[in-house]
């Protein structure tokens, strides 16, 4: 199968490429990157040198090339990754890793944990295999969003969170999460021994969050830690099931997906990182009658270009592709 990453100068063009090395059946053929057009993939990545993908030079935009590749991944900027698209919906299969097309009612937002293309659990969302063949389109979730929705799904779904409290939702990720951009707050003597809170409202996550869940009641706040990546989510909510009910509907919801965790301790992000896994706990607390749900992912792996190959995997296992 033929592949076009586009933007994969960037983090997440660059795990992609480093997770599709392991795999014999995927060609990647086209790469582009504005900066380093020209140049050769082992020239800015070492890593590469000695690889299957040893010769592949970043080039400009190509719809010619584009129209070559059996399916393209697009790791470029939100509302860069939709101008470039649009005119492409339909003609190549395409996986989006922006958010530009996650609301968008003609796209699947694959977050695949939560189809029913592994299971027939009644509150999986149908895999809408008709709206893929028409537009060819799937929208990759957000990394927050991934690691908030796994957990919470079920839970909301299967009216186990009570409807009139407010869920809160407090995550840190690593620097990688805001791409290879450079950008002050990102530099090395700002974020070194640091640790901040950023666009506490409005965030663009909680929108996709509230939109998925289908749910108003939610608050979001994202922070940054001084590492390279990783995402830890912690969520409280109220509910008026005990703690072994609702574990055991996550357990039962995600006993299909091996990369879907629900751990007896506390999750860390050094057992998620460079792994396709999310990490759950679910606690209670009695004093303050709360529940405290604990996730952990990797940023880049299931938050992004793990993510994006799983979908991958969904359209060559459905005969999509
Ligand atoms: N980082 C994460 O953890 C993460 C997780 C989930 C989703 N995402 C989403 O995935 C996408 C890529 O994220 P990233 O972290 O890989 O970003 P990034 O590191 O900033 O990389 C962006 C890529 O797009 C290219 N690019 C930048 N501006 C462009 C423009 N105006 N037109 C065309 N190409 C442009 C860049 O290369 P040139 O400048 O050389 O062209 C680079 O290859 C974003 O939409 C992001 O929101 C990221």
């Amino acid at each position: 199968m033929k592949i076009g990453i586009l933007g994969a100068s960037g983090y997440t063009g660059e795990e992609l490429l480093r997770l599709l090395l392991e795999r014999q059946d995927i060609d990647v053929i086209y790469i582009t990157s504005r900066r380093y057009e020209g140049k050769t993939l082992t020239e800015i990545n070492p890593r590469f040198i000695n690889t299957r993908f040893e010769s592949l030079k970043f080039e400009s935009f190509s719809e010619e090339k584009i129209l070559k590749c059996d399916l393209i991944f697009s790791c470029l900027p939100h509302g860069e990754s939709k101008k470039i698209l649009e005119k492409f919906l339909g003609k190549v299969f395409i996986i989006d890793l922006s958010q530009d097309y996650r609301k968008d009612e003609r796209v699947l937002y694959g977050l695949t944990n939560i189809y029913d293309v592994y299971t027939k659990h009644f509150l999986k969302r149908t895999f809408k295999k008709d709206l893929i063949k028409k537009y060819k389109i799937i929208a990759n979730p957000g990394c927050y969003p991934t690691s908030i929705i796994i957990p919470l799904y079920p839970l909301i779904k299967g009216n186990f969170i009570d409807k009139n409290t407010l869920i809160i939702c407090d995550s840190k990720s690593g620097a990688s999460g805001a791409g290879k951009k450079l950008k002050e707050d990102l530099l090395f003597c700002e974020l070194n021994e640091n640790f901040y809170c950023y666009k506490p409202t409005n965030h663009r996550h909680e929108e996709e969050i509230k939109y998925i869940l289908n749910t108003k009641k939610l608050k979001f706040t994202p922070h940054i830690l001084p590492i390279e990546r990783g995402i830890l989510s912690t969520i409280y909510f109220k509910s008026s099931y005990s703690l072994e009910n609702i574990k055991s509907l996550l357990r039962e919801f995600y006993k299909n997906d091996k990369n879907v965790k629900i751990l007896n301790r506390y999750p860390q992000l050094k057992f998620v990182n460079l792994t396709n896994e999310i990490h759950i706990y679910l606690d209670y607390d009695k004093e303050n009658d709360l529940f405290i749900l604990l996730s952990a992912i990797d940023n880049l792996g299931k938050g992004a270009s793990g993510q994006a190959i799983e979908n991958l995997d969904i359209l060559i296992k459905y005969s999509l592709i």
